[in-house]
């Protein structure tokens, strides 16, 4: 997916994100929080859209969002305002293909359902490995494609309406796993159905 078509998708679903795709998607984003406030530090969210992750970091995270939808932004930015999120150090709109921060900035970087929706998911997963300090976790949750399966074949049917739905159904985790300086630390798929899987992935020392 292109950027303008990633743009448009989210200028479409910001109004109703959290009481859709949103709503449904609840467990990963508690448990991708969980896991990174129990490592505690700085993180980065990359993909951080309408914000629905921040309010469950614990006081022990310092968090940066960055999104390109400037639509998204300003429903996260609202939250953030509205329940006085003060672990919540700063949002921007970025390409993550790009990300303007030095490296090895943040102890951990953070990215949910984002992955299949980038326009260059490997560019992404490389920038997120040179923001990470070594030894910090890179912590992804995504729906991955399946091999077999009457679901399999859904998402294999749904795959060209990547443009329309705003990501990828038929996505594959190979994709995330290719950067050298990356090694999987440890992956659990989430209930329900294990639609979603959780990854944490260390930065190399
Ligand atoms: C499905 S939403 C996920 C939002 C949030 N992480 C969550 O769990 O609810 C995907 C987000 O990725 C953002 N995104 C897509 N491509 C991007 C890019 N190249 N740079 C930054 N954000 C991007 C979209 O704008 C959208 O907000």
């Amino acid at each position: 997916m292109e950027l303008q078509a990633v743009e448009r998708s989210y200028a479409r679903w910001a109004p109703i994100y959290d009481r859709t795709f949103g709503a449904v998607t609840d467990v990963g984003r508690r448990r991708a929080t969980a896991l990174l406030s129990e490592l505690g530090g700085s993180v980065l969210e990359v993909g951080v859209g309408t914000g629905l992750a921040l309010r469950h970091y614990g006081p022990q995270v310092r968090v940066t969002g960055v999104d390109y939808s400037a639509e998204m932004l300003e429903k996260a930015r609202a939250k953030v305002a509205a329940d006085g999120l003060a672990n919540v150090a700063a949002l921007h709109r970025m390409d993550a293909r790009e990300l303007a921060f030095p490296d090895e900035s943040f102890d951990h970087v953070a990215a949910m359902h984002v992955i299949s929706v980038v326009p260059d998911p490997e560019k992404v997963m490389s920038e997120m490995a040179r923001v990470v300090r070594p030894g910090g976790s890179v912590v992804i949750v995504n729906h991955f494609a399946r091999k077999r399966g009457a679901l399999a074949m859904a998402e294999r049917v749904a795959a060209p309406l990547a443009d329309l739905l705003g990501w990828h159904s038929d996505f594959d985790r190979s994709r995330v796993l290719g950067e050298a300086n990356l090694t999987l630390a440890e992956e659990r798929t989430l209930p329900p159905l294990g639609m979603m899987t959780l990854m944490r992935l260390v930065r190399n020392g």
